[in-house]
């Protein structure tokens, strides 16, 4: 039988104990005693393997959306009605669709568009700055929603943008009237990009399937303002976080530039504060692992954040140390769903704190309050001064 463990442990955001080392006391594997079936997979090496498992999926075996063909995904009924984004589930279509977004994504960074996204984190830091203290929450919200604005060409990123923020972080109803709004917008958008053509995400994504209705582009675009929006959001306040304990050594302050330093230091905020803990899967075996049988139809839970600290993969895996940057993408997963997003995030993430050091040193000015999420390392709030160097 999988031996248990205590699932408070799950919830807190820096865990005063290892979980790695808890897991690894079970042999890496622990179920859950409330729920039959949910096993908990926390090492390294479990970890890693799980992610690129074939027969560890998304879906539940008997869900339907597993055998869904492309016709059905994802359509404007499924904008309207289901928030579960089938694109990023497992139906025999997900290949091309992931492929499109790739296409979309790569290169869509110019030069002259990331001089436009530095220059928007810049002045709006420099309004926030003014306001001293300021929450940091604020500033991370604003990061990823201009940057996929202006990369998918909208052209009133000043209207745009907070529509995005709100549709994110809006109570039911205001989500849903924010959304229908983006939807809208994004419409507009792409019907005047089709007449003159750009190289935007959007317009990107559009040749990328040629042959796909207007609606299945709209809910891509829509799937990337969503998907990567948290954990950029979160990369940043973590990090912020930590140079505020001064957790980090001075490590972030020495950021101006993405650089090699820029990067080990992302790397490391996110290793030690993942913005997903951790992802699930379901068995479609039966399969091993190790030692352990799992049956088809078992939850599992792949702990990011517990194989990030485990020992036998990192020193001193609860401090913070700039290290050499393998193994570093754990926090974006890995295999058939590794993160799409993952070269975009780290430039916007060094851009933001570059911007923030400039202004000065954070340093706190209140309460912190984290999510209660297992699956998140997550700010709420988070009010910072910025303390000028000599
Ligand atoms: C620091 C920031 C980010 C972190 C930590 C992060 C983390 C992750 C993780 C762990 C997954 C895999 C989930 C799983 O296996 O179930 C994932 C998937 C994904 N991410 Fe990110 N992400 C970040 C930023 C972004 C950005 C900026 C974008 C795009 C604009 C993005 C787009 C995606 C997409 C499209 C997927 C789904 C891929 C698929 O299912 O094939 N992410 N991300």
């Amino acid at each position: 039988m999988t031996p248990a463990f205590d699932l408070r442990l799950l919830s807190t955001p820096l865990p005063p104990v290892n979980l790695a080392d808890c897991l690894r006391e079970t042999g890496g594997v622990a179920a859950d005693p409330q729920s039959p079936g949910t096993v908990y997979l926390g090492t390294w090496d479990h970890v890693q393997a799980a992610f690129s498992h074939p027969d560890l999926l998304r879906e539940h075996p008997d869900h339907p959306v597993a055998s869904a063909p492309i016709s059905r995904v994802p359509s404007p009924g499924l904008i309207e009605l289901d928030q579960t984004w089938p694109v990023f589930r497992d139906p025999p279509a997900h290949p091309p669709l992931r492929r499109a977004l790739m296409a979309a994504l790569t290169g869509a960074l110019s030069p002259d568009r990331q001089e436009r996204i530095a220059q928007a984190i810049q002045s709006h830091l420099r309004v926030l700055a003014a306001q001293s203290p300021f929450d940091a929450v604020e500033l991370a919200h604003f990061v990823p929603s201009l940057a996929m604005t202006l990369l998918l060409g909208l052209d009133d990123p000043q209207e745009f943008q907070p529509l995005v923020v709100q549709m994110l972080r809006g109570d039911p109803t205001g989500f849903r009237t924010a959304r229908l709004e983006v939807v809208d917008r994004l419409s507009d958008a792409l019907s005047q990009q089709r007449q003159n053509r750009a190289d935007t995400v959007l317009s990107r994504l559009d040749q990328a399937l040629p042959d796909a209705p207007k609606a299945t582009i709209l809910s891509l675009a829509l799937f990337l303002l969503t998907t990567g929006h948290g954990g950029v959001k979160d990369a940043i306040v973590n990090a912020l976080w930590l140079a505020a304990q001064g957790l980090d050594g001075g490590a972030l302050a020495q950021i101006r530039a993405p650089g090699a330093g820029a990067m080990a230091a992302f790397h490391e905020t996110l290793r030690l504060l993942p913005p997903l803990r951790m992802v699930d899967r379901y068995v479609h075996g039966p399969i091993r692992l190790g030692p352990h049988q799992f049956n088809r139809g078992d939850r599992v839970y792949l702990m990011i954040g517990a194989a990030l600290r485990d020992r036998l993969a990192f020193d001193d895996p609860d401090v913070f140390r700039l290290r050499p940057l393998a193994p570093k993408s754990l926090a974006f997963g890995l295999g058939p769903h590794a993160c799409l997003g993952q070269h975009l995030a780290p430039w916007l993430w060094a851009t933001t704190l570059g911007a923030v050091f400039a202004h000065g040193v954070p340093q706190q000015s209140g309460p912190t309050r984290w999510t209660e999420a297992p699956d998140e390392s997550r700010l709420r709030a988070l009010s910072l001064c910025l303390i000028a160097q000599p």
